[in-house]
């Protein structure tokens, strides 16, 4: 992406979410993400093809996710290439502290609406990091992850957009940040997508100015994962087949 422009692919996701029905809770602000989310839109119409119903399938799997985790008890949420993701502020809880890490330039225009709109960001820290420049671990432990308690690590539609030994060490950075069991989710290529609806993807991000960098299908996903010290936890076909992985900290990573 741009170095000074902010993602215009994020802001995109921003508006297919809006449309959807999202996990509900009894804690957090859902009027907060919503406000974000239409500041940043101002207006952008999301159509209604079948990345829009990709788009609702994976952002109900990431709240799923993220709730269910919260309710097991984590205190720790590290959202990689946040974008406009208001899920800190939908599911804030006493007690769970999140750490959002992004692209300067996007980070900076978010980090300006939420200040406008007067949002309460204090239990959020801001990690600004080019993933493909900055090693993302002791920038964490700096802004105070720790690395005793387990945490989730949410990576959702990013993976396309790095090349793959960048986002190998992405992955490698945030298992060094963290203890065994710790969870990871990420949102990677289709199993199927090939051909035609491949390229239409790509010729409609390049437009955005932000091109897909690289395909990753779940299997190689998962030999990625192990290689970084994240073991895929089975799931469901569905969810294989989409590109929705969940994977655990487990041990030293598998050369
Ligand atoms: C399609 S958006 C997804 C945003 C968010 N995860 C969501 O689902 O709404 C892609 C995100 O990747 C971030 N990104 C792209 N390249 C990056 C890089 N090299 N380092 C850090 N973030 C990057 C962009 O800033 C943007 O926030």
């Amino acid at each position: 992406m741009d170095e000074g422009t902010a993602s215009r692919t994020a802001r995109s996701v921003a508006a297919h979410r809006l449309d959807f029905a999202r996990a509900e809770t009894p804690y957090g602000d859902p009027d907060a993400d919503v406000a974000l989310a239409r500041d940043v839109t101002d207006g952008l119409a999301a159509p209604h093809t079948r990345m829009h119903d990709y788009l609702r399938g994976r952002t109900a799997f990431f709240d799923h996710v993220v709730v269910r985790s919260i309710e097991r008890g984590v205190a720790q949420v590290v959202v990689g290439a946040a974008g406009y993701d208001g899920r800190a502020f939908r599911y804030a809880k006493p007690g769970v502290r999140w750490f959002e890490v992004d692209h300067p330039a996007t980070q900076a225009d978010k980090l300006a609406r939420i200040a406008r709109l007067g949002i309460d960001a204090r239990h959020v820290r801001f990690v600004a990091a080019d993933f493909a420049r900055a090693p993302v671990a002791g920038l964490l432990a700096a802004a105070g992850l720790d690395p005793r308690s387990p945490a989730l690590f949410l990576l959702e539609g990013v993976a396309v957009y790095l090349d793959t030994d960048v986002l190998e060490r992405v992955l490698g950075q945030f298992r060094a940040a963290t203890v065994d069991g710790s969870v990871l989710a990420i949102s990677v290529s289709l199993a199927s997508a090939q051909g035609q609806a491949r390229e239409r993807f790509r010729a409609s991000v390049a437009a955005l100015g932000e091109p897909a960098r690289s395909v990753l299908v779940p299997q190689e996903a998962a030999r990625l994962l192990a290689g970084q010290g994240w073991r895929v936890i089975e799931a469901r076909d569905r969810l294989r087949a989409a590109g929705l992985l969940t994977a655990r900290a487990t041990g030293p990573p598998t050369p």
